[in-house]
């Protein structure tokens, strides 16, 4: 872990707390944060990859502080949380944008493992993320707590189902924290992606409507969790889908996916 120090003059600008920051949204929200004057929190695994990007974007030491954690444990996130706050201060804003998304198959035995990292990662981690912070910003009277979902998580896609159960998950978690910090100051905000252009979605065989490149998801996201949105679909125009997708019976929607291409999965097959 390298805490960077925070020297006074710096220490009154707004701070950020993202996981995930070593690609995709996570480092593009990095990005959109340090232009809007934000000290940065990043954190991953690959801490090498994250402060190869800080030098290569010349960020000086003092904005920026790099943490190793893995989400799936909760000693390392909530030591991260607790190191940032420690040596960085409490964040104005934190990001949990750590996530994966593999396919899985309940037919095959070792899959059930993989949905058991799927859950670890996506659901446990984004707890843990917060978990340091919410007191310290319930007793501060402000804050925003950013959880990443999907609009996968709107409804089942075959082959999907660690994934879409998963971010089902982070919608309903996210809902729960909100109404419980409600009277404390502190915002939630459910940020819901459509299909944004980064490693994740870089090795999907199936069409993606709506394709975004993350720079300009980066700046939408910005634009809701400023505002303290409660729930906002990311593009526009996969909010309106997933409005629709609400409505459709089952008969149709099971119609509709029947030839559609499945997730990659981790495992072989027995
Ligand atoms: N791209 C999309 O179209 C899309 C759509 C809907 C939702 N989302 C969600 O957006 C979030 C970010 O996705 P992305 O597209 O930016 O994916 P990505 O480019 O694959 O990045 C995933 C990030 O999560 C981190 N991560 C994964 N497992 C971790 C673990 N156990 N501990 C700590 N960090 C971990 C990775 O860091 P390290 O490997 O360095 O630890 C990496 O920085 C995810 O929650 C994803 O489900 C993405």
């Amino acid at each position: 872990m390298t805490a960077g120090r925070t020297p006074g003059r710096t220490a009154s600008l707004p701070l950020v707390f993202i996981t995930g920051a070593s690609s995709g949204i996570g480092q593009a929200l990095a990005v959109r944060f340090h232009q809007a004057g934000y000290r940065l929190a990043l954190v991953a695994r690959r801490t090498a990859e994250v402060e190869a990007w800080a030098q290569a974007k010349e960020l000086p030491a003092s904005m920026v502080s790099v943490y190793g954690a893995d989400v799936r444990d909760v000693a390392s996130i909530t030591a991260a949380g607790r190191a940032c706050i420690e040596s960085q201060g409490l964040p104005d804003v934190v990001i949990a944008s750590a996530g994966i998304s593999v396919g899985i198959d309940t037919a095959v035995f070792a899959d059930l493992e993989v949905m058991r990292s799927v859950f670890d990662t996506n659901n446990l981690g984004m707890a843990a993320t917060f978990q340091p912070f919410v007191a310290a910003m319930a007793a501060r009277g402000s804050g925003r707590l950013v959880g990443i979902a999907s609009v996968a998580g709107i409804r089942g896609l075959p082959g999907h189902g660690a994934y879409c159960s998963s971010k089902a998950g982070v919608i309903s978690y996210c809902e729960s924290l909100r109404g419980e910090l409600r009277p404390s100051g502190v915002k939630v905000v459910t940020v819901v992606p459509g299909y944004i252009a980064t490693p994740l979605t870089s090795g999907n065989t199936y069409s993606m409507p709506f394709l975004m490149p993350v720079e300009r998801f980066a700046d939408k996201a910005f634009e809701a969790i400023e505002a303290g949105a409660s729930y906002r679909v990311i593009p526009w125009q996969m909010g309106v889908v997933a409005k629709l997708l609400r409505l459709l019976p089952n008969a149709v929607y099971d119609r509709a996916l029947a030839g559609r291409g499945r997730k990659q999965r981790q495992t072989s097959d027995p």
